[in-house]
């Protein structure tokens, strides 16, 4: 039996023929707790596109919000913006049951779809400023390489002021909105920021250059199409806006403590090293690792100014948490940031030096001497604790 999926207008010849994934909570480490959708888009130019697929598992979902605007058969090119597979997971399958025209794709998208397919997809190449002819409209493609993956472009289609902007200005966030103006702003503030914390921010410099680009180009987005979340049609440009902060980087008087403990010691020095940071002005945030998923701590270390981790001894490591998340922020590139570390310990206390190491590794300036315990903080310990946050917050304030 045929499902029961309808395709969303967008503009007069543009339809939102894309998946909704209510129910995904991991997305390859990265906690998805509103879901997600995989948008894909159908335009009914002279030359019927669509432009990128859904994950695999989504096929029935995306031909049948196809096949309720048009025949799939009539569709002649498919545009690739992005190989990855939650929007290429299908695009053989789709080339085999539509047997479009062309498939358009990056130099080094055209790489990653014989690399992910190994068969012998017959993809055309398509390069920065090069237009696709759609006989009454045009889509121009612009590469916005390493945004996030080699491959990855944008498309702009003129006639509708549209541009499909694949991941970038996109997030995880199921919903059965299709628009920006139907959603409350903060919600999409919230997940955008965590989406651009947790993909894009190791690619702020390229970020910007596009941000820059699309200024110099002087394109009018009357909408920007992402490929999760909602459409933008109202506040396409706060969302530009907000990637232009974030990709600078631009740090507050904020502060993330960061721990995790064993039986309540390092816990205690955690919250002293926080109430210090708070009577210094400081905003905290206090994330034990077992509480916190490490996305939501990378969502808060985005805009922060200063990242304070602790970690008790075991085994004469780190805790196994910390470093998951410190190995998981190294990844993520954050820069400018201030810090210092922390732990307790039973015998041999190696924690804290070794959180310190990993946090010089991510050229964290250490504004601290760590504080180390054995076994049980006394108050003078966590006095301690107390002048450090006092510290760390006098320097963010400077
Ligand atoms: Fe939504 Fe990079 O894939």
């Amino acid at each position: 039996m045929k499902e029961a999926f309808e395709a969303v207008r967008v503009t007069e010849k543009v339809y939102w023929v894309g998946a909704i994934d209510w129910n995904i909570r991991d997305f390859h480490g990265y906690s998805t707790h509103r879901g997600t959708t995989y948008n894909a888009y159908l335009v009914l130019a002279d030359r019927v596109t669509l432009v990128d697929t859904v994950k695999a598992p989504f096929r029935e979902e995306l031909i049948a919000r196809i096949s309720s605007v048009i025949d799939p058969g009539k569709i002649d090119y498919i545009v690739s913006n992005h190989s990855e597979m939650d929007h290429s997971g299908c695009l053989p399958e789709m080339i085999d049951m539509i047997k479009p025209e062309k498939v358009f794709a990056s130099t080094m998208g055209v790489k990653a779809l014989a690399d992910h397919f190994h068969d012998g997809l017959d993809v055309t190449e398509v390069k920065d400023g090069d237009r696709i002819d759609l006989g009454d409209m045009a889509i121009t493609v612009l590469e916005t390489r390493m945004l996030h993956w080699p491959d990855s472009m944008v498309s702009y289609l003129e006639e509708e002021k549209l541009l499909f902007s694949q991941d970038g200005f996109g997030m995880h966030l199921a919903s059965s909105e299709r628009f920006d103006d139907e959603l409350p702003f903060p919600l999409l503030e919230h997940e955008a920021r965590k989406y651009y914390a947790n993909i894009l921010l190791p690619f702020s410099r390229q970020v910007l250059k596009v941000l820059d680009r699309l200024a110099e180009a002087k394109l009018e987005l009357d909408i920007v199409a992402p490929d999760h979340g909602p459409v933008w049609r109202k506040n396409q440009g706060r969302i530009l806006e907000l990637y232009r902060g974030w990709a600078e980087q631009r740090r507050g008087k904020k502060a993330v403590v960061a721990y995790d403990t064993m039986w309540g010691s390092t816990e205690k020095m955690a919250k002293a090293i926080a109430d210090g940071l708070a009577s210094g002005g400081a905003s905290v945030k206090v994330m034990k690792l077992r509480a916190a998923h490490r996305s939501d701590i990378a969502t808060e270390v985005l805009d922060a100014g200063a990242l304070v981790v602790g970690s008790p001894t075991i085994n004469n490591n780190i805790f196994p948490t910390i470093a998951d998340i410190l190995f998981y922020l190294k990844g993520l590139k954050p820069v400018g940031l201030i810090g210092a570390a922390f732990g307790s310990y039973g015998w041999s206390g190696e924690a804290a030096g070794q959180v310190e190491e990993l946090l010089e590794g991510m050229k964290v300036e250490i504004a601290g001497e760590a504080p180390r315990v054995k076994y049980v903080p006394d108050k003078e310990m966590l006095e301690n604790c107390r002048n450090l946050g006092r510290a760390i917050a006098d320097k963010l304030r400077g």
